[in-house]
């Protein structure tokens, strides 16, 4: 029996790689709750800069492991961690978010984890970032092609691990900064792969972008009118606002790239003075999201060890100045056209939480009109779908061929903590092709009459 098998590896895996001293066991660290495999993937073996990775291999798959889609994780900052969003968002045990001050910290089982049906490869990047280790601060990548190649090395490196590994699609996943991440590896690997051995290529199948910066320069310029259209500045302010905006887009247009970054937190920091909200990741909520929690979790020797941390001095941080900084020119740099590439040569999904100031809705909507696409008048034409989860409304998907796009109602920027059922519904039926993520012909509108009901 190969899932037997396999469970049964699975499971020795844990005690082989893992002795976990039940005397030194945390009661909030579950022994189910590690990872299948983690660990570091060399990026430069003279200096020892590497990828941190966490892997969760899927719980109960629906089809033979080597043909088990793996799905690659990539959190956004830039310099933050992915453990935030596998222990915050989508992993397969998060903390316990929604306690109270005085309880203690736990992990608790998450049913709606991503790695339900596929195996889930949660990656530290850039060097600097959580766990992965950048040797010295200028191995750090400062541009997208730099970030890449060293995404690149990982994911080979991860694939070499395990044989059966080889062959499976990969999909590349992430939020947030992820929107320039994501597309960039893709595109990267894309380019890349018919220059290389068989043996050597990414199985790469798709990408998908959650509350993505994709094309800043058009995003930036969207802020002013969200807020105003949804009620939380006047005709006044947005005036205002657009000022701010213009003054980041004409930088941009210019190359003065930490200028331009400056005038985008500057429009940000101006709709948070106008607004006061919480966060502007969520509209509605009336506190920031609690993922400080990942990092108190992170802090425990303990569980540094059971996670494969090589060096448990390490201080863990969820997101990393450093790293943030050494990216700071890369921020308003535009990668829409690697979508276009993508687009025509993979499967892309787009997903906004409908309650994201940042990088949402309106956001995202404006950069998608200019793709430069020959199916995307076809796009804009085809209805948009109403797609439930079970028998409830859980958003709108406009499909047309290799393009989804996804608005999550009842979310925010950190959408798989919002809506994480949902979310988990949406991954697996884009993966697989099903439901509203279904061949286009078969959504289309039946002609309604006595054919329907077939009593003639
Ligand atoms: C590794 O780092 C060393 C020292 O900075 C550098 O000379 C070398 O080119 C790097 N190797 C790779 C593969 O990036
Ligand atoms: C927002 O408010 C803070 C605190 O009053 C102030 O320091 C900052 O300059 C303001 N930012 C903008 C862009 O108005
Ligand atoms: C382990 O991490 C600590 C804290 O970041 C650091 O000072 C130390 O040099 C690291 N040790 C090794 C062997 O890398
Ligand atoms: C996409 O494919 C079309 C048709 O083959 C081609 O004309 C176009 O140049 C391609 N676009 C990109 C960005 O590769």
């Amino acid at each position: 029996m190969d899932l037997t098998n396999f469970l049964l590896s699975v499971f020795f895996f844990f005690f082989a790689s893992f002795p976990f001293p039940s005397t030194s066991s945390p009661p909030f660290f579950p022994p189910e709750a590690l990872p299948t495999k983690s660990g570091y993937l060399p990026i430069n073996a003279t200096t020892g800069s590497a990828i941190y990775f966490a892997f969760y291999e899927a719980q109960t798959p629906i089809s033979s492991i080597s043909k088990t889609p793996l799905l690659i994780w990539l959190q956004g900052g830039p310099g933050c961690s992915s453990m935030v969003g596998n222990f915050f968002e989508l992993g397969p045990w998060r903390v316990n978010f929604h306690k109270h001050k005085t309880e203690p910290i736990s992990l608790i089982p998450n049913p709606a984890s991503w790695n339900r049906i596929f195996g889930l490869l949660f990656l530290d990047n850039p060097i600097g970032t959580g766990f992965s280790i950048a040797a010295t601060k200028h191995e750090i990548p400062t541009n997208q092609n730099s970030v890449s190649k060293h995404l690149f090395s990982a994911i080979s490196s991860f694939i070499k691990l395990d044989p059966a590994f080889k062959n499976r699609p990969i999909y590349i996943t992430g939020e947030s900064y992820a929107g320039k991440y994501v597309p960039s590896i893709g595109y990267y690997i894309l380019k890349k792969n018919p220059k290389l051995p068989f043996d050597k290529r990414v199985n790469l199948v798709g990408v998908a972008i959650g509350d993505g910066l994709t094309d800043p320069i058009t995003q930036v310029a969207t802020h002013g009118l969200n807020a105003f259209y949804s009620g939380l500045i006047n005709e006044r302010q947005k005036q205002e606002m657009e000022i701010a905006q213009m003054n980041a887009v004409e930088l941009t247009k210019m190359g003065k790239w930490n200028e331009a970054t400056n005038a985008r937190n500057k429009v940000l920091d101006m709709l948070k003075n106008m607004t006061e909200l919480a966060t502007l990741y969520d509209y509605t909520r009336k506190s920031p999201y609690n993922s400080e929690l990942v990092d108190e979790l992170l802090s425990f020797k303990e569980v540094k060890r059971a996670l494969g941390v090589k060096n448990e001095s390490m201080v863990f941080e969820g997101c990393s100045d450093v790293v943030g900084e050494a990216l700071k020119s890369d921020v308003m740099k535009s990668v829409r056209y690697k979508v276009d590439f993508l687009v025509n040569n993979s499967k892309v999904l787009l997903y906004q939480g409908q309650y994201d100031l940042r990088d949402g809705v309106v956001s995202t909507e404006a950069w998608v009109k200019k793709l430069k696409w020959s199916e995307i008048e076809n796009y804009f034409q085809v209805d948009r779908k109403i797609w439930r989860v079970g028998d409830k409304l859980a958003g709108y998907v406009q499909k047309w061929k290799s393009l989804s796009n996804v608005v999550v109602l009842g979310a925010g920027h950190l959408l798989p903590n919002d809506q994480a059922l949902n979310s988990q519904a949406m991954i697996e039926g884009w993966v697989l092709e099903k439901g509203v993520f279904g061949d286009d012909k078969a959504h289309e509108k039946k002609p309604s009459g006595i054919s329907d009901f077939g009593v003639w």
